[in-house]
């Protein structure tokens, strides 16, 4: 039977309880998945568990490989590795029983100060979709939906649940729609909706964009499922295309939460700022069966909802009980993998590969025999993540420490320097949750001795090599009030390059940080937060058993150079609206514009052998062949990036330069090879209000090089 008849033939089947049970979340009884649609057992199908991501899998009390956060993926501008991290994670979800996998996000890291940038992957449509796309063919490739989140002009968290995002339709058309686009072009399964308005309507009401633009033009067949508690109605929502509500069901204890704050005085209890309501459960129960009696939702469209969840279901196995033979050991990837020794693997491939060379004067690769102090609040932690939805709990996990004392041939001594940074997390902030009492093993809860600056000064000073490891800390449901490191690691950094001319500054950080000691310093790489391997990739990195492959996703620049700064109405936004006034101008298409120099441009990253670039040519329509040469004596792995100048066009304002394309090779000592990219029409397109998609007619500049700064050869392409 057809797929389609097939599940045409259990639709007819199902009575409209039973239909609703396929479109509004309910408990798990298991307890593990975030989201759970109970299926219809008499009907065949399965129940249907949904689980975070997009870091790893978060199944509720169960362990899983903590992968490096996802801007570190998209740091190694590389979507065969994002592939294989995504068809990890799919076999770990897979493993632990869940069926769709929330993840990947890839929203455009607009403002640099969001909290969830970490989650995130670029400031650059073309990268963020191509990186995405990589994840959920891996993730989906194992058998499980990937969703793609959250849908759409979500870029900051304050204000997440309320804020309207004031854009316009070229800006959206040209940066933060695409990625979206390029995940439904590679097939992803499912579409989350985000908290926020768009141009004053709540997203999961949205029927331009989500029926007209999502469903209608994009072609998308999969089923759309509201965030968290993100369902803004019942009407509207169903006529504008909403397909799933999650939870479905109240938090236990928000409502005594709520209720309880507000027993002593009259006023109306307020959720804290991006935490929605969590007792707002139930509108895709009763009250759409009321609607769709009233005759205002369509019958129809229930019909669709459901039609569109079983489409997936049945699409990866969950219908006909293939999955279920597969969990006997059928087939390897269907059965899920958990933990194994290839996922930790790929965990430390993507944790080093993502890692960005910011400077290095010569100090790395470290020698082998370097006696080395390893300094820093939090040396004796690995950082796993941000805060939020998408907290991993790992089986293992190596400290800073710990990955230096196993690689080094020298002396290690150790010291913290300065008070330990504190994780902040989104559950901290929810009135239901109780006090985080779980501990995942790592030395995080060993009380530290009094930090002393002193000790971390003597240790530098007695060392070949000081490497001072410094951290923020942010968390989904918070923006970052500053760019600058949090407590007081800048003086820490500050006094041991003082004392130690070999010093070597190993950032984590969810996105952007000021750096203000950086020409100070003999060395800064920024890890991102690089999961459970990170004192091993860090280790790989420093010694050079790993070429530093990661490139910036995002500008780098002091905070009051953005375009967001200092207008409030861009961010965080006045009266609850947030206006976009800088148009598709962020990122290095900000920087390029003002012709200003940013801290580290977009692609920035040094690699420990150096390549030349040969001259670009035209193959083909439109291929770009260029030949790259590694020119040292040790093997490295280059970015090579594709930029498109347009030709200027009166009355249309255009970013100087956008990226077209990316290809990252590895080359051994003295290996050449020529690296063709082929551009796609949109690299040439700008979007037109009134006439979409249009190519003008003029001369194009393809520009080959390191980064957005970094220009090796370019070429012309008539259009
Ligand atoms: C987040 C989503 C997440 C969901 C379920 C929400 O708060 O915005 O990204 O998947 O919770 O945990």
């Amino acid at each position: 039977m057809a797929d389609d008849d097939h599940i045409e033939a259990v639709l007819a089947r199902l009575s409209r309880p039973q239909k609703l049970a396929l479109v509004r979340g309910a408990t798990d009884p298991e307890g593990t998945a975030t989201g759970y649609l109970s299926g219809v057992e008499e009907a065949g199908i399965p129940p249907f568990r949904l689980v975070d991501g997009p870091l790893g899998i978060r199944a509720e009390g169960q362990r899983a490989t903590a992968f490096p956060a996802s801007i570190a993926t998209a740091a190694t501008f590389d979507p065969d590795l994002a592939r294989q991290q995504g068809a990890a994670m799919g076999r770990e979800a897979a493993a632990l029983g869940q069926d769709a996998l929330l993840a990947p996000g890839v929203n455009i890291i607009r403002v640099p100060h969001c909290g969830r940038n970490f989650e995130y992957l670029s400031e650059d449509p073309v990268h963020a979709g191509a990186v995405g796309a990589g994840l959920i063919d891996g993730i989906q490739s194992a058998d499980v939906v990937a969703t793609v989140k959250h849908f759409v002009a979500n870029n900051q968290e304050t204000h997440r649940t309320t804020v309207s995002t004031e854009v316009d339709e070229r800006t959206l058309r040209e940066l933060y729609l695409p990625p979206f686009r390029s995940a439904v072009d590679a097939g992803v399964g499912s579409v989350m909706t985000a908290y926020n308005r768009v141009n004053g309507t709540h997203m999961s009401d949205h029927g331009r964009l989500v029926g007209d633009v999502l469903k209608s033009e994009w072609g998308f067949n999969g089923y759309v499922v509201s965030d968290w508690y993100g369902l803004e109605s019942t009407v509207g929502a169903a006529n504008a295309g909403m397909d799933v509500e999650m939870p479905g069901v109240a938090a236990p204890g928000a409502a005594e939460a709520a209720n309880s704050d507000t027993a002593d005085d009259a006023e109306e209890f307020e959720w804290p700022d991006g935490i929605p309501d969590a007792t707002r459960a139930g509108l895709f129960g009763d009250p759409l069966v009321e609607a769709i009696d009233s005759g205002e939702v369509p019958a129809e469209r229930l019909d669709d909802m459901v039609r569109r969840v079983l489409g997936q279901m049945d699409r990866f196995g969950r219908l006909d009980g293939s999955r279920t033979a597969a969990e006997d050991g059928a087939s390897d990837d269907q059965a899920g993998e958990l933990d194994s020794q290839r996922h930790r693997d790929i965990a430390a491939d993507v944790a080093a590969r993502g890692t960005v060379l910011l400077d290095n004067d010569g100090v790395l690769p470290l020698a082998d025999g370097a006696d080395v102090a390893v300094i820093g609040p939090n040396i004796d932690e690995p950082k796993l993540g941000g805060g939020g939805s998408s907290e991993t709990t790992p089986v293992h996990s190596v400290t800073p420490v710990a990955g230096i004392e196993s690689r080094a041939e020298g002396a290690v001594t150790t010291a913290f320097g300065v008070p330990q940074i504190e994780s902040v997390s989104l559950f901290d902030l929810l009135p239901f949750v109780g006090e985080d009492d779980d501990t995942d093993g790592t030395a995080a809860d060993i009380a530290q001795q009094d930090p002393s600056l002193d000790d971390a000064v003597d240790a530098a000073a007695a060392a070949d090599v000081a490497v001072v490891f410094v951290r923020d800390a942010t968390t989904e449901a918070r923006d970052r009030d500053s760019l600058a490191l949090p407590g007081q690691q800048d003086d820490l950094v500050s006094a041991v390059a003082a004392t130690n001319e070999n010093t070597v500054v190993v950032v984590r950080s969810g996105g952007p940080v000021e750096l203000p000691w950086r020409e100070d310093v003999a060395a800064v790489l920024e890890q991102w937060y690089p999961g459970q391997a990170d004192g091993d990739a860090a280790a790989a990195v420093l010694y050079g058993d790993r070429d530093p492959s990661g490139r910036l996703p995002v500008t780098f620049a002091p905070e009051g150079e953005y375009p967001t700064a200092g207008a409030e109405r861009r961010y965080p936004g006045v009266d609850d609206e947030v206006h976009y006034d800088e148009d598709v101008f962020i990122g290095y298409r900000h920087f390029d514009d003002e012709d200003a120099d940013p801290t580290y441009p977009f692609g920035h990253g040094h690699s420990y052998a150096t390549f030349e670039y040969g001259d670009a040519e035209i193959t083909g329509e439109w291929t770009v062949a260029v030949p790259v040469k590694n020119a040292a004596d040790r093997p490295g792995r280059e970015v090579i990036q594709a930029y498109v100048r347009p030709p200027s066009v009166d009355g249309v304002d255009r970013p100087r330069r956008e990226l077209a394309g990316f290809e990252a090779v590895q080359l051994d000592a003295d290996e050449q090879k020529t690296v063709a990219l082929t551009l796609d029409d949109l690299a040439f397109s700008r979007y037109d209000p009134n006439s979409g998609w249009t190519v003008d007619t003029g001369t194009y500049t393809v520009e080959i090089g390191r980064s957005s700064r970094d220009i090796r050869t370019t070429v012309p392409v008539d259009r």
